[in-house]
């Protein structure tokens, strides 16, 4: 039997491997919400411009509303031999309503219709992924504003570089997620224009209202050009590299809450609910969410390196190589929610322990530049001079195996003998972050201040 919806010059039916290969119809039907708000959109303005009879119309709309109402109960079947959701979706409308149903592919192509779909779906994704990323800036921003003076150590080449307060740690990452949502927001205002009307490459010579279902869809407008309406995937590639660079910053944080929550850091405690153990070591808990984020960001990657080399060797318009375009864009939207979520949950969960968090952010000489800054805001040395000193003073300490603090008035005087006692102040991790009051710098006080103004306004955003 040839295909009953573009059987008409085929006498047979695809090889079992030709209909295996063609079908989209196991991944595409999650998109039948966006196919049928579309077709009910495209039928209404068919009805309006006179091109359909209402009565026609009618009967459509009220048929993709059972086919609706039959998937949202489950209770639909898909058939492979129906390719995809588009013709699944007609096809289950013939059944219903009878010729008529043949009338609603008028003045469309399913060049334009997966285009319009897709679009759809990317858009409502991106929503919520929005949501999610105000919801993690949420849970950083509440656990920053209560460790806004938490100190600890603040790294560069993963070795002691200056103290930092765990509230500027978190809000760095509300910082990122913050261009993260800029991104998001971006790539919807670019995606928002509506190719349905474009037909199979080259428009109609129906007389359809495109700005009509363009509207409808809450499209800002229809694109101007059929050929790129139907060969355009940049949407795609928008969303999956904003969705790349969040992953990636999620990794981060996840590789980070991996080192915190090492005995050998233990700098944070994740809760049962968020660690697991181990089937043969017993004292094991394992951060294995953070982990698991930290690996997933690989799928991410990987499928907008594939979205980006199936579209570059394409001629326009529409190939079917484009149908490739959904597999890896669900699974990466699929996964980066999920990240979201569990890193939401883990920052949510995870308790610090700020006296070794204090205690390691003393180690490997992280006062130094508080003191060689000493020496050149009280002694008057150049910066030179002054790191010069500073660095033979930590020779002397480390040949001593103890902290800058720990050396005496007169062992400091060996290096310069202009030091006074008053240079003992600057050495402690409390005082080091409280000096740093430099527009965006760790001070307490920035750091509160920085918080509070972050949830003041997420609380806004949500209204
Ligand atoms: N399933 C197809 C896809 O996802 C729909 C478009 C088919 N168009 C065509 N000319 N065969 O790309």
């Amino acid at each position: 039997m040839s295909n009953r919806m573009w059987g008409g010059r085929f006498a047979t039916g695809p090889d079992a491997i030709m209909e295996e290969i063609n079908a989209s119809i196991d991944f595409d039907k999650r998109l039948w919400r966006q196919d049928i708000r579309g077709s009910l959109a495209h039928a209404a303005m068919l009805g309006e411009t006179g091109i359909l009879t209402r009565d026609d119309v009618a009967a459509i709309s009220a048929g993709l509303k059972s086919v609706e109402g039959e998937i949202e109960a489950g209770s639909f079947t898909f058939s492979r031999a129906l390719e995809d959701v588009h013709m699944n979706v007609e096809s289950s409308l013939k059944d219903r309503i009878g010729a008529a149903a043949g009338r609603l592919h008028t003045a469309r192509s399913r060049n334009d219709q997966v285009a319009t779909d897709m679009r759809l779906w990317v858009r409502d994704t991106l929503d919520a992924i929005d949501e999610q990323m105000a919801d993690l800036q949420l849970a950083l921003a509440e656990k920053a504003d209560l460790h806004a003076g938490a100190v600890m150590p603040g790294f560069t080449h993963l070795q002691s570089a200056q103290p930092v307060t765990f509230g500027h740690h978190l809000l760095a990452y509300v910082e990122m997620m913050s261009r993260d949502r800029g991104r998001v927001r971006d790539a919807r205002q670019r995606l928002n224009e509506c190719p349905l009307g474009a037909a199979a490459l080259a428009g109609t010579s129906f007389p359809i209202d495109r700005h009509m279902t363009a509207k409808a869809l809450g499209f800002d407008r229809p694109t101007a050009n059929s050929l790129d309406s139907v060969s355009d995937r940049d949407f795609v590639l928008e969303t999956l590299s904003t969705a790349s660079i969040c992953a990636m910053h999620l990794s981060r944080l996840a590789e980070e809450i991996v080192l915190w929550a090492t005995p050998q850091f233990g700098f944070v405690k994740l809760s049962d609910k968020f660690s697991t153990g181990s089937s043969i070591m017993p004292q094991k808990r394992n951060p294995d969410a953070a982990e698991l984020v930290r690996g997933k960001a690989g799928r991410v990657f990987g499928a907008l390196q594939a979205m980006l080399t199936m579209m570059k060797g394409l001629p326009l318009t529409y190939s079917k190589d484009m149908q490739e375009d959904k597999e890896g864009t669900f699974d990466a939207l699929q996964t980066l929610s999920l990240c979201l979520a569990a890193m939401a949950g883990m920052v949510r969960d995870m308790e610090p322990d700020l006296k070794v968090m204090k205690k390691a952010a003393g180690l490997g000489y992280a006062t130094a530049t508080d003191l060689a800054d000493w020496l050149v805001r009280v002694l008057k040395m150049p910066f030179r001079d002054a790191h010069h000193v500073t660095g033979r003073l930590v020779g002397i300490a480390s040949a001593k195996g103890v902290g800058l603090e720990k050396l005496t008035l007169a062992e400091m005087q060996e290096a310069e003998p202009k030091i006074t006692e008053a240079v003992f102040a600057v050495l402690g991790v409390t005082q080091s972050v409280k000096s740093r009051v430099s527009y965006g710098g760790t001070a307490p006080v920035n750091v509160r201040r920085q918080a509070k103004s972050w949830l003041r306004r997420l609380a806004k955003e949500r209204g």
